[in-house]
C-alpha cells in the first residue's frame, strides 16, 4: 500500500518527504497552476525534493502534441515521470503510444470498462476520483471495489484519488485500492487522533524516561 501527495506546493512536498511514509507525489494541470510559478519551474524544484514518483498530467489534445509534451516532461523528471493521461478516445490512443517508453497512469476514470482500456494500452495505473463518484455517482466505494476486480491478476493498478477525509481513504483501501493520493491537510489529519494525543500526554507526565532527570 502506498500514499501520495496530491499537490505541487514545495513547503508541503518537502514536510512529506521529510515524514518518510509519503511515496511520491500527484499533480494536475488545477494544482499546478496554484503553484505561481511555470509549470516547468514547478517540477524542476519538485525533482529535487521528492525521491519517488511524479505525475505529471498531459494538457494537450491532439497525439502529436501529447506526444511532444510528454518529451518535455520526461526532459525534467526522467525516470520520476509517471505521465497522466485523460481517460478519453485520443488519450487511450496516446496511452497506447507513450506506454511502450514511459509510465502511464490513465486518469479520470468513472467505469470498469475504461480500466479495461487503460490496461489494454499498456497503462501502468488506473486513477478514478473517489469522492466525485461518491458525490455524483453515488457509488465511490462500488466504483473502487469494481475496478480492482476488473484490474485483478493485471500488471495495471488501481490508484484512488479526490479522496475528501481519513474515512474516504479507508474505504478505498478496504475495497481493494493499493495506492491512494490526498490532499496534505488530510495525510496530516491521517496521523491524529485525539485518544492517542491524551495517552501519551499521560505517560510524558510520569517522567520515566531514559533522558529525564
Ligand atoms: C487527481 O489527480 C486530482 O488531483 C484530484 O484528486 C481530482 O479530484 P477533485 O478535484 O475532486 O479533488
Amino acid at each position: 500500500m502506498q500514499l501520495l501527495l496530491d499537490s505541487a506546493n514545495f513547503e508541503e512536498a518537502r514536510t512529506c518527504a521529510e515524514w518518510g511514509w509519503v511515496s511520491g507525489i500527484t499533480t494536475n494541470p488545477t494544482i499546478l497552476a496554484k503553484s505561481g510559478k511555470s509549470t516547468e519551474k514547478t517540477l524542476v524544484k519538485l525533482k529535487k525534493i521528492i525521491s519517488g514518483p511524479i505525475f505529471y498530467q498531459l494538457t494537450q489534445e491532439t497525439i502529436e502534441e501529447m506526444v511532444k509534451e510528454a518529451k518535455l516532461a520526461a526532459d525534467i523528471l526522467n525516470k520520476q515521470l509517471v505521465l497522466k493521461i485523460p481517460a478519453t478516445e485520443v488519450g487511450f490512443q496516446a496511452t497506447a503510444i507513450l506506454s511502450k517508453k514511459y509510465t502511464c497512469a490513465v486518469t479520470s476514470i468513472f467505469s470498469p470498462a475504461q480500466a479495461l482500456v487503460a490496461h489494454a494500452a499498456g497503462a501502468k495505473y488506473a486513477l478514478y476520483y473517489h469522492n466525485r463518484a461518491k458525490r455524483l455517482m453515488k457509488n465511490g466505494k462500488h466504483l473502487a471495489g469494481e475496478l480492482v476486480l476488473a484490474l485483478k491478476r493485471t500488471d495495471t493498478t488501481v490508484i484512488a484519488a479526490s479522496l475528501k477525509s481519513p474515512d474516504e481513504l479507508v474505504q478505498a483501501r478496504n475495497a481493494g485500492v493499493p495506492i491512494l493520493t490526498t490532499t496534505f491537510e488530510i495525510l496530516k489529519q491521517m496521523m491524529r487522533h485525539d485518544l492517542s494525543d491524551k495517552a501519551v500526554a499521560d505517560f510524558i507526565l510520569t517522567g520515566t524516561g531514559l533522558l529525564d532527570k
